[in-house]
């Protein structure tokens, strides 16, 4: 099969929401610095026992059952995820038996890219499809970013969120996915990093726990200037124009960012896909729940062409260019 095309999406949040004024009462911050610099008011947190799998299964079984498929039929599963429940086994395989997909035929695995999760797992799972070694594949990206965050740190505990994204792919004889493109730029990885993990065990450890540490200005710097390259490379690859994009589905990380980016590529902010406000930067879930949230509600309509784009930690950052078909 020359492409694959996305045929489900699903979401899911957990139920706890904590705004930016439950966030002022504890933290030295207030509801109207982080809607001013961020454009976000409210994140969902995982409960205590909630874990990403928890996540990525309620996104998963409504993908399937957008897209009509049952667990049975997923050939490859692609977890993109940067707070995996267990060192091993992978994410991926924990969702497998969540699902009940029995043995598949093809392999299971997760995905590290951070904010750019998702779309270095979309872009894994077209690669597969189109190759013909798997014709259904489940991509996910699921975090619980909370447990990460350290909730006495203003510079960034008040960014982020907990969720689940995922996407039905199918092998098909039309587009779907017409491009991807990634890129990686390890050289940067102290301005956005958790600088502890299994092999190298740095310092920076609260309680036996790391946490997330940002170089906030720098990043916003590179995360618009990558982001404005990759949206160009996208489309120099299809031989179309900024107005040949219907939708843009940014990452959720800043309203400003997302504003800065649509601006380059010159599109109104109503043809971006936004829900910093109501998610915070829920990592490699953001770009799944905003595209789950515009196909449910009704905003993108077969036909239209849609532009996924992140950047992350790593750096990390990429792309994705498709055509959207509903079924
Ligand atoms: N509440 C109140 N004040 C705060 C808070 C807070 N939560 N956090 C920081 N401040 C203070 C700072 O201490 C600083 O105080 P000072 O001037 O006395 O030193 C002041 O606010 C201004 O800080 P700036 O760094 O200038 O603020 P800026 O406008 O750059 O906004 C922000 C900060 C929101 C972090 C921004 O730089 C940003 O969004 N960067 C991108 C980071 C990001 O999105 N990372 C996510 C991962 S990467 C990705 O997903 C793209």
């Amino acid at each position: 099969m020359p492409y694959s095309r996305i045929v489900g999406t699903g979401g899911y949040l957990p139920e706890r929401i904590v705004t930016n004024e439950e966030l002022s009462r504890s933290l030295d911050t207030s509801d109207a610095w982080i809607t001013e610099r961020t454009g976000i008011r409210q994140r969902h947190l995982a409960a205590d026992g909630e874990c990403t799998v928890d996540l990525a299964e309620v996104a998963s079984r409504r993908a399937l059952e957008m897209a009509g498929v049952d667990p049975g039929q997923i050939d490859l599963i692609v977890v993109a995820t940067t707070t995996p429940d267990r060192v091993f086994p992978s994410t991926a395989c924990l969702l497998q038996a969540r699902l009940g997909a029995g043995r598949l035929n093809g392999p299971a695995f997760d995905v590290q890219a951070v904010c750019t999760g998702f779309v270095y797992a979309l872009s894994v799972a077209d690669q597969y499809l189109r190759q013909g070694g798997a014709r259904t594949a489940l991509v996910v990206g699921a975090e619980t970013f909370s447990r990460i965050l350290d909730w006495t740190d203003r510079d960034t505990c008040v960014l982020f969120g907990d969720g689940a994204g995922a996407v039905v792919l199918r092998a098909d004889q039309a587009p779907g996915i017409r491009s991807t493109h990634l890129h990686a730029d390890g050289t940067q990885a102290q301005l956005l990093h958790v600088p502890h993990g299994v092999s190298d065990r740095l310092q920076d450890v609260v309680g036996g726990t790391a946490y997330v540490q940002m170089a906030g200005r720098e990043v916003f710097r590179h995360a618009v200037a990558r982001m404005g390259e990759v949206v160009e490379e996208a489309l120099a690859a299809n031989g179309l124009s900024r107005s040949d994009i219907d939708w843009l589905v940014p990452h959720q990380a800043n309203i400003r960012i997302i504003a800065a980016t649509a601006r380059k590529l010159g599109m109104p902010m109503e043809r971006v896909v936004q829900t910093v406000a109501g998610h915070g930067n829920t990592s490699a879930a953001s770009v799944p729940l905003a595209l789950d949230v515009a196909v449910r509600d009704g905003r993108i309509k077969r036909g239209e062409r849609l532009l996924l784009e992140a950047f992350g930690g790593g750096f990390t950052w990429g792309a994705a260019l498709l055509e959207w078909q509903e079924g």
